[in-house]
């Protein structure tokens, strides 16, 4: 029972409070039956750990003082340090950064990697600062989450609008009040300052691998399958890629600018190319224009969402005639059109497994930085293919033991995971 008055702003606690949060404290109530005496520790998923606010101050170009606010919070920490990226948008909350730490709890329990789950990020539109003001405002924040980060506590890594130089400053910048070279602070960096070979496809190839093992399980050849892609940056164009490198058609191919369609086939290469020049897949020539509503109703094997969240909604769900559907991206799935999905057959395999490629080769990056001694691609890739593939095993078994989709096997899996390491370390003091 609430006892909040009804002008309160809700306890997080609160699942109807609607927003990212709130779609992650469902998902914990419906994996909750599922966890058997583990139950018992269920408040745990329920609670971050620690949530960390902090102000930061920069001097702008102009002479103005800005203040942005900032975050980092540490959802679970049970099974090893946390992990999670940095976000720079205008949109950033608190409550969407817990919810962001939260699937990354389960995202790397899910494939097994001994991380817990942070998130950071900064409310801000990067776009309207310069590169130098982007610098103070990152070197600031790091500075003011340092007592909380650190290569066995929390390791942060790029997300929306960061990247590998942003990483290589919060490296610099944590080294600098640190005294000594810290490159296991933060993963994503430059190869030339620990950075690791493998890590800019391994969402993309995770997809690819993971859409594979799918296919296995449902007797479908690889090899001329159908293949349809939301989504032609990093992730997208990378599953693409290696989907036309192993035969199968890529026929359709969307993005911000547009629908390109080619029955036959469309030249991945060339699209590659044209994205690169142009920006993106519109105005392709070895396809023709498709409305952008149009896409989803294409019959397909495989559809790769990869591109943003909530992109299978309930006005769309129904018209989906994919034997399969990847997320590449994280959330592209509505709860409602999941289930949707769900009772026209349509196979889908959750974001949380995959697209854990990237944090995986995160992973392989950290664990590089602490022997110092570098991996070649070859060894990588093999190793990220076997650790997804034996995700994949794991989850796929539990939802057949279960009779639930991936996604809650996924679910239950991780939180399981997590809760055992819970009860088996227990409380302090
Ligand atoms: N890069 C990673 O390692 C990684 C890891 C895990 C999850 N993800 C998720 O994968 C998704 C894609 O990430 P990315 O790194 O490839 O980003 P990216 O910026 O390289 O590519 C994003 C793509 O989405 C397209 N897009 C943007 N707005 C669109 C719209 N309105 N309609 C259709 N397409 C649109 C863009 O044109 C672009 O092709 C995101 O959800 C991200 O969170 C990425």
């Amino acid at each position: 029972m609430s006892q909040s008055s009804a002008h309160a702003l809700p306890s997080y606690l609160d699942a109807g409070h609607l927003g990212p949060w709130g779609i992650y404290l469902q998902q914990v109530d419906r994996v909750t039956p599922y966890l058997g005496p583990l139950a018992r520790w269920v408040e745990t998923l329920k609670r971050p750990k620690r949530a960390l606010i902090v102000d930061v101050p920069i001097e702008m170009d102009n002479g103005t003082i800005a203040h942005f606010e900032g975050y980092r919070v540490q959802h679970n920490t049970s099974r090893g340090p946390g992990k999670g990226g940095v976000r720079f948008h205008q949109d950033v909350t608190l409550s969407e950064v817990m919810a962001l730490a939260a699937w990354m709890s389960v995202k790397n329990a899910a494939v097994n990697l001994p991380y817990g789950g942070a998130k950071g990020g900064i409310r801000v539109d990067p776009r309207k600062l310069s590169q130098s003001e982007i610098e103070r405002m990152t070197r600031r924040y790091t500075s003011e989450i340092g007592v909380i980060i650190g290569p066995a506590k929390d390791i942060p890594a790029p997300d929306v609008n960061t990247n590998a130089q942003i990483m290589a400053w919060m490296m610099d910048t944590y080294s600098m009040n640190e005294g000594a070279t810290a490159t296991g602070v933060v993963t994503g960096k430059p190869i030339s300052l620990g950075g690791s070979l493998g890590r800019i496809e391994a969402t993309g190839r995770g997809v690819f691998v993971v859409a594979c093992e799918a296919a296995r399980d449902l007797n479908i050849d690889v090899a001329g399958a159908k293949v349809i892609v939301q989504g032609f940056g990093n992730v997208g164009g990378t599953a693409a890629r290696l989907f036309h490198e192993a035969g199968a058609v890529v026929v359709a191919a969307q993005d911000h600018t547009g629908t390109v369609y080619n029955p036959a086939g469309l030249d991945v290469h060339k699209l590659l190319a044209h994205v690169s020049n142009k920006g993106g897949v519109g105005g392709f020539s070895g396809g023709e224009a498709l409305a952008n509503a149009d896409f989803w109703g294409l019959e397909t094997d495989f559809l790769i969402p990869a591109a943003l969240e909530n992109q299978i909604t309930s006005e769309n769900a129904g018209k989906v005639r994919a034997k399969v559907v990847v997320e590449g991206a994280n959330g592209p799935t509505t709860p409602e059109a999941d289930d949707i999905l769900h009772d026209n057959g349509v196979y889908v395999v959750p974001d949380v497994l995959a697209n854990a490629g990237g944090v995986t080769v995160s992973y392989f990056e950290w664990v590089q930085d602490f022997s110092s001694f570098f991996w070649s691609e070859d060894e990588i890739n093999h190793r990220l293919e076997r650790l997804m593939r034996e995700a994949y095993a794991a989850i796929a078994q539990m939802s057949r033991e279960q009779k639930v989709s991936l996604r809650t096997a996924a679910f239950i899996v991780a939180c399981t995971r997590i809760l055992q390491a819970r009860q088996v370390r227990g409380l302090y003091p």
